[in-house]
């Protein structure tokens, strides 16, 4: 473990919801769907912008989805599929990481 890694420590992302968090300067998506948790790159592959310019949450209630806030384009949750919208069938980048408690590690 390195001295990066204490900024890994994170407020816990609420059930259903998703946060923009900055690991090792690059910026992240962290998901929580049903207690389960996912790690992309907060990069949209429509525009290669970031999928939250207006902050907070990105997941629909059900967890299931992750909305792009500027082009309305989603997302599946568990895999970060395009499902609908202007990059169906592309996918967001999956952050492969560790979590210890509220701790996120990048692997
Ligand atoms: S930048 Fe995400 S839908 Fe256009």
């Amino acid at each position: 473990m390195t001295d990066s890694d204490v900024a890994a420590e994170q407020p816990p992302v609420p059930n259903n919801s998703s946060r923009s968090v900055t690991l090792e300067g690059r910026d992240l998506l962290l998901v929580n769907r049903g207690g389960e948790l996912f790690l992309y790159e907060n990069n949209c592959p429509h525009a290669n912008e970031t999928l939250d310019p207006m902050g907070g949450s990105l997941s629909d209630a059900s967890g299931d989805l992750i909305r792009c806030q500027r082009h309305g384009a989603e997302f599946l949750a568990r895999t970060g599929e395009c499902v609908a919208g202007p990059c169906l069938g592309e996918h967001l980048t999956a952050v492969a990481f560790t979590a210890v408690g509220t701790a996120i590690y990048l692997d």
